[in-house]
């Protein structure tokens, strides 16, 4: 299989009113002193947050920050000391200007690309200009392109990382604004893109375990039997050491074992009936950080991507906005401490749902993970069972989290696929309409969305979201 390498910026369609746009707002926005960056605790809110720090900083301004797990009724607490500063929010915001206004906060603007609730001189989102901001540019790309009109063009690449957390590659290649910010970075030097195997772990584990851990997609036979994976690697072969005996990872291999290797997976895959257009995803492109330590999770914007996901997700999103903010000592440290606890949550978390099942609705399927599986990761948790077929793909799914504030709330999160999507589905709308019924609060974007709704209310809470659903795809 030809992995062909990519040279060329074959794509230029960013209009000039979006771009002035940006830069009116980059200017009202930079007219202050002293700031408080918010920002939501995934890789992309971690990254946006990492980007407005730097460009307030570099532009002689005080700065501080805080990574909320959500901003709702009960997190806005955690930002009412700051008086007195500025509030930029980043990677959230647009969803919550009514909420913003029934707390008194007035100084404050939005870096945002979650669905608007109204327009507004104090926020920039792609929505309001004709892009989807779940897949044509991240939270953190809304923050580069604002640093990008005042002349700060460094962390472009930190804005593909944050594309690559929000899924945002998943159709195998970046589009429309991440693809422009994609090139800039290309052009600083600080990235590299070229059409690849996809698997996760390309840089850091070695073969063996990237094949034994592969969920998109899951690898009939090779997903979780390493010995398994040893010998189809063998049969092909691929030496999964060097001549030192040292374990190889893929980007060890050549050009040659790398095609040999795309081309055995990809008939694997097809012999063991997986529709082509899942094998398809296996290949397209991947980021390369040209400026981190070769085999490091660094290196792959996807694999930076979940490390920065950890520590937010651990509820640390500090030690993710020290590392993208350049340390590489005592913080990567800690963010890969937190990375094991991370994939070892996950892991635990996968295994209740496929001993414990989903239950279904007409329109939907749902877990309960209360008590079992953290709030915070019960989305990635559903995402990654959808990745793996222990969720089917023809209905979005929930899950229900115990809420980590009140013991009487739930968190849910739910999570779609793009063939929903045609059909009408929009997790964002469902979720805020669904919880708004019952005193709580939500929303997201068509693909991933997540609410906070009161424990008594569950049963209430799910039938109404399966008939938003159904009238969702009857429109
Ligand atoms: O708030 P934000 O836009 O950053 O959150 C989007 C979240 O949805 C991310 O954590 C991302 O991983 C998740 N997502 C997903 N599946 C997709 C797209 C996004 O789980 N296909
Ligand atoms: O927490 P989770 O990864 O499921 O969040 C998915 C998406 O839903 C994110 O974009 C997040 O900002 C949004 N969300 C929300 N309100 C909540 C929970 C999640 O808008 N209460
Ligand atoms: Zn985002």
């Amino acid at each position: 299989m030809a992995l062909n390498p990519l040279t060329t910026r074959d794509h230029d369609v960013i209009d000039l009113p979006f771009l002035d746009a940006v830069s009116s707002f980059a200017k009202k926005l930079s007219h202050g002193d002293d700031y408080l960056v918010v920002s939501h605790h995934d890789a992309d809110g971690v990254t946006a947050c990492a980007i407005m720090v730097d460009l307030l900083r570099s532009l002689g301004k005080k700065v501080d920050y805080k990574v909320l797990k959500q901003l709702d009724s009960i997190t806005i607490s955690e930002i009412k000391d700051f008086t007195g500063k500025i509030l930029v929010f980043t990677d959230m915001g647009s969803g919550h200007f009514t909420l913003l206004a029934d707390h008194g906060v007035t100084d404050f603007f939005v870096v945002d690309h979650h669905n608007p609730e109204c327009e507004s001189p104090k926020q920039i989102n792609p929505h309001s200009f004709g892009f989807n901001g779940g897949i044509d540019v991240s939270g953190s790309g809304m923050a580069y392109l604002v640093a990008r009109a005042l002349g700060r063009i460094d962390f472009a690449h930190l804005a593909i990382v944050g594309a690559c957390g929000d899924m945002q590659d998943s159709g195998g290649k970046l589009r429309s604004i991440n693809r422009m910010i994609m090139f800039d970075a290309i052009e600083q030097g600080t990235l590299k893109v070229k059409n690849d195997l996809r698997l996760f772990g390309r840089q850091s584990r070695s073969l063996v375990q990237m094949l034994a851990y592969a969920s998109d997609p899951v690898l009939p036979h090779l997903t979780g039997n390493k010995r398994g994976c040893t010998q189809f690697l063998e049969l092909n072969e691929i030496p999964v050491r060097d001549e030192n005996n040292r374990l190889r990872n893929y980007v060890d291999l050549n050009h040659l074992e790398r095609e040999r290797l795309t081309t055995a997976l990809y008939i694997h895959l097809l012999d063991a009936n997986t529709p082509e257009f899942v094998i398809q995803r296996m290949i397209g492109e991947v980021y390369t950080l040209m400026r981190e330590e070769k085999k490091t999770e660094l290196r792959d914007a996807k694999e930076f991507a979940t490390l920065l996901n950890a520590c937010g997700r651990q509820e640390q999103p500090e030690i993710g906005v020290m590392v993208c903010l350049g340390d590489r000592g005592e913080y990567l440290a800690l963010a890969r401490s937190l990375l094991e606890n991370h994939r070892r949550q996950l892991s635990a978390g996968l295994d209740y749902l496929s001993k414990k099942g989903v239950e279904s609705k007409e329109n939907l399927y749902f877990f309960d993970a209360e008590g079992e599986v953290k709030e915070s990761i019960v989305g990635v948790v559903a995402g990654m069972a959808y990745g793996a077929r222990i969720i089917p793909p023809d209905k979005p799914v929930l899950g229900f989290a115990q809420d980590r504030d009140d013991p009487d709330w739930l968190k849910v999160s739910a999570r779609a696929n793009y063939s929903l999507l045609r059909k009408g589905i929009h997790l964002g709308n469902a979720m805020n309409e669904g919880s708004s019924k019952f005193g709580g609060e939500g929303g997201g974007h068509d693909i991933a969305a997540g609410a906070r709704v009161p424990k008594n209310k569950k049963e209430d809470f799910i039938k109404e979201v399966n008939n938003i659903f159904t009238t969702q795809v009857s429109n």
